[in-house]
């Protein structure tokens, strides 16, 4: 399960982004670039980051550029089958 700030928690799925679900589940999530890794407004905040996959090469050169914190993962680059509590800033 995953749950975006204060809404209900929703399924996992290997085969969605985590913006795919939030778009999904009607949770509000901005995504500028629809997705594509460019404009960072669906960067978002991960309590146990250490279990996540390693970002993707998209996301590590904006991870790079923007100084991100380890805890800072682009949405629309996440795919995990982990359970996960996700805070939108
Ligand atoms: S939606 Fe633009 S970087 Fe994720």
């Amino acid at each position: 399960m995953i749950k975006f700030n204060n809404h209900k928690s929703i399924p996992l799925s290997e085969s969605k982004t985590l913006l795919e679900l939030a778009i999904d589940h009607k949770i509000e999530l901005n995504h500028s670039c629809g997705g594509h890794g460019t404009c960072g407004t669906c960067r978002v905040i991960i309590d146990n980051y250490e279990d996540l996959p390693a970002r993707n090469a998209i996301e590590l050169e904006m991870a790079n550029d923007r100084k991100f914190n380890p805890n800072e993962r682009l949405a629309c680059q996440t795919i995990t089958n982990i359970q996960l509590k996700v805070k939108i800033p």
